[in-house]
């Protein structure tokens, strides 16, 4: 593997060592992210609408550049403090979450209604149904990957408690279970059922086929999902896992839970939290809101596929519609894409010199 796997196979307490992954923004870039919101930002105006060259987002891009590097070809995460939060309300705040991501790469749908943008908040979800969705509810989640290249978080309400955010490097938890248990690291190379719990497009079945792990051009990518395995079981005509294959399943799934790997932190309004989906995984713990609907858990997933992107392994071509880099790739498209969609994708790649897929 490389030395950009190197740098993404962090220890909890190499992130506690280290601090080159955490970024702040100040005053002017504060200044600057909130005039682009009140340049671009109306009420009721589509997100599908704006385009980069409406929402510049000034002296904050080049701290949002250093991040993504990290993101891209460093370890994997990276957090931003200091978003303007205080001076914009809800919405201004979504939008600037969206602006960001204009500048940062083509944004991806995020479920059956074909949304770009996920609000994340306790709407009373069950996570554990076929159509569940975690980020919906107050549930701890399980360990687990999004479905596009980058995941943005940023946060505007803290819960009353719990709502802690956790992330392993799946590349370092594959380097222990190949230490500790290399006669089971081969289960974790072979296609497995994931459930696309229902929001697949007309043209995609209900569930994907891909290994937990794979590899190309000398990098190792990882997709993981315990829930959406488990679910995927249940479904007419999904082969049964092995008793040998479930439990390579369980043991990796406890390694990238143990404390010296999974590294946890409080988000803080004002906070963005950026992940590369193919050498992370993300968690949450579960939590109660408060009564105040004004001060309930309140954060803004984004999903991007940025233009220097790398090839993805053939297997992920599923899930992922394109592995060519720098297209337009991931997501879920769910069932409501269209004609807007695609004009928004295609504008938004051709701004920045990417392809779409044919
Ligand atoms: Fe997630």
């Amino acid at each position: 593997m490389t030395g950009t796997d190197a740098a993404a196979a962090w220890r909890a307490a190499d992130l506690t060592l280290n601090h080159g992954w955490e970024f702040e923004l100040d005053e002017r870039a504060q200044r600057d992210l909130v005039a682009a919101v009140e340049k671009a930002y109306a009420p009721g105006r589509s997100l599908l609408d704006c385009t980069r060259e409406d929402c510049g987002i000034g002296s904050a891009a080049p701290v949002l550049d250093r991040a993504l590097d990290e993101v891209k070809r460093g370890r994997g995460l990276a957090i931003i403090r200091g978003l303007p939060r205080q001076r914009l309300d809800e919405k201004q705040f979504e939008f600037l979450t969206w602006a960001m991501g204009l500048h940062a790469g083509v944004a991806r749908p995020q479920g059956k209604a074909t949304h770009y943008i996920s609000a994340v908040r306790d709407a009373g979800s069950d996570y554990r149904t076929g159509s569940g969705r975690g980020y919906a509810s107050n549930a701890e989640l399980d360990y687990h990957t999004d479905s596009s290249d980058i995941v943005f978080l940023t946060c505007y309400n803290r819960a009353a408690s719990g709502g802690m955010t956790i992330v392993t490097s799946s590349l370092a938890a594959y380097d222990v279970m190949s230490k500790e248990h290399p006669d089971m690291i081969q289960w974790l190379h072979r296609p497995i059922h994931f459930s696309r719990q229902g929001e697949q497009a007309p043209d995609e079945g209900e569930t994907v086929l891909q290994p937990i792990f794979d590899e190309k051009g000398g990098k190792r990518f990882s997709r993981w999902n315990w829930n959406r395995i488990a679910l995927a079981q249940k479904l007419p005509g999904v082969p049964q896992l092995s008793d040998e294959h479930w439990a390579a399943l369980k043991r990796f799934d406890e390694i990238v839970r143990r404390p010296e790997l999974a590294y946890s932190m409080w988000l803080q309004p004002g906070d963005v939290q950026l992940v590369n989906s193919h050498v992370t995984l993300h968690s949450r713990t579960d939590f109660v809101d408060s009564d105040d609907p004004s001060q309930k858990r309140l954060l803004y997933r984004l999903w991007l596929a940025p233009p220097d992107s790398d090839p993805l392994p053939e297997s992920w071509g599923g899930l992922y519609r394109s592995v060519m880099p720098g297209t337009v790739r991931g997501g879920i498209r769910g069932h409501a894409y269209g004609a807007q969609h695609e004009n928004f994708e295609a504008r938004q790649a051709r701004s920045l010199g990417m392809t779409m897929p044919v």
